[in-house]
């Protein structure tokens, strides 16, 4: 491939955004519908204050608050709504941050830096349930500590084998709200008990429910405890990029105290330039990832959220009445946006690719083989499209029986 080359001269706007709606002509049709994961689309309304308030504050940094007091103040009204959604006491702290696997990384950060603060040393390590998400096994990585996956049980976390799995050496234990593959949520009452027998650092990945949870639990669902309701959560992940329907580069962090927030700041005094502290990962922090979560929380407000996730609660039921009437096992009992189903008979590659043939770009999981969707409100609109596409899918696998599932990551 030829290396593209910095033009020597520069190209007119016009010219430019021109070019750059024509590289888009091929990507896959979100607005539409067509996209059940990467892309949470809440309507043009919301698109709009995400816009225009990205781009209010595109160009300030929130690497420097004393500089910026707006987004210092806006983050603060962010975690603030974020530690009352999730029912964190008095006293709870915590941060924005890029996105879920920073959150992540930063929590099990803390959770180590505290762990060592208490005389833990040597090989230490954290222990999961298989559907926990990867970004756990990446900050691991980072921080070369032991990854102990526990099987699951029903699909969801198993609070005995995460128990027998745990030693002197563990930092942390995880429940996801709900995890990625199947979009059940983790007892978490129950590894709440656990971490407080057991003296350990619980953390509830809720990267995907920290923002939807909450406001179905509001319209009535009848959902188990998921967060700092529960004595034993040490901390938690919530994306606001995702069902938060923000602007992406934007997720929460928080910890049940100050005392724990404090073990995730990262501080250096002795440097040429001066002190250096910042609260996660990132250095320069986007301004516009700040300004836009504050804009469209605000636009919504719990009235507007409680109307968007009925929606998304709509397509899922419409989805699993559809999908069973089909034939397909749905996986578990999901209450929020995701929903998993396999079917006995049917390949779910073959199915995927066929699907993607109509435009449909959504995800597969492989334990068991099945489709996956991560919903969102404009697919109340679409969910009839996608099983007359579904029924033609299944009629017409045969050829791709057997074919590698189609691959959009990496
Ligand atoms: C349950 C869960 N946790 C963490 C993450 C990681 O989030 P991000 O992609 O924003 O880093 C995801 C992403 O889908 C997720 O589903």
């Amino acid at each position: 491939m030829t290396r593209a080359k910095l033009p020597e001269t520069g190209e007119a706007w016009e010219t430019l955004s021109a070019r750059m709606r024509e590289m888009g002509a091929r990507d896959v049709k979100w607005r539409d519908g067509r996209a059940a994961v990467y892309v949470f689309n809440a309507g043009e309304d919301v698109e709009r204050v995400q816009k225009e308030a990205y781009a209010m504050y595109a160009a300030e940094n929130g690497l420097g608050p004393a500089a910026f007091p707006s987004l210092r103040q806006m983050e603060a009204d962010v975690v603030a709504f974020g530690l009352s959604l999730l029912n964190a006491s008095e006293g709870a702290a915590g941060n924005m941050t890029s996105g879920g696997t920073d959150s992540i990384l930063m929590a099990v950060k803390a959770a180590r830096d505290h762990a060592r603060a208490r005389g833990a040393s040597g090989k230490l390590n954290i222990v999961l349930p298989r559907s926990a998400h990867p970004a756990f096994d990446k900050a691991a990585m980072v921080m070369e500590l032991e990854v102990r996956r526990t099987p699951l049980k029903d699909y969801l976390a198993d609070p005995v084998a995460i128990d027998a799995a745990t030693d002197e050496k563990t930092i942390m234990i995880v429940g996801s709200a709900p995890c990625f593959p199947y979009g059940l949520i983790d007892p978490i009452a129950a590894l709440s008990d656990l971490a407080l027998r057991r003296d350990l650092w619980l953390h509830v990945d809720a990267c995907v429910g920290g923002y939807i949870a909450p406001f179905v639990r509001m319209n009535g669902a009848d959902l188990p405890v998921f967060d700092f309701a529960a004595p034993g959560v040490s901390s938690m992940s919530a994306d606001l990029h995702k069902y938060g329907y923000c602007s992406k580069g934007a997720s929460t962090v928080f910890f049940r105290s100050e005392e724990l927030r404090a073990r995730m700041i990262f501080e250096v005094r002795d440097w040429p330039a001066g002190k250096m502290v910042t609260p996660t990962l990132a250095g320069t922090r986007p301004g516009g990832a700040i300004s836009a979560a504050w804009a469209v929380m605000n636009f919504l407000g719990v009235a507007g959220y409680r109307a968007k996730h009925g929606e998304v609660t709509a397509a899922r039921e419409a989805v699993e009445a559809g999908v069973r009437a089909r034939g397909f096992e749905v996986i578990g009992a999901p209450k929020l946006g995701i929903v998993s189903f396999a079917h006995a008979g049917h390949d779910a590659n073959a199915l995927l690719r066929k699907m993607y043939e109509r435009g449909w770009v959504t995800s597969a999981i492989s334990e068991p083989k099945g489709l996956h969707l991560m919903l969102s409100p404009v697919h109340r609109g679409v969910v009839d499209r996608y099983l007359d596409d579904l029924d033609w899918a299944m009629a017409n696998a045969g050829d791709a029986r057997g074919a590698a599932a189609p691959r959009y990551a990496g």
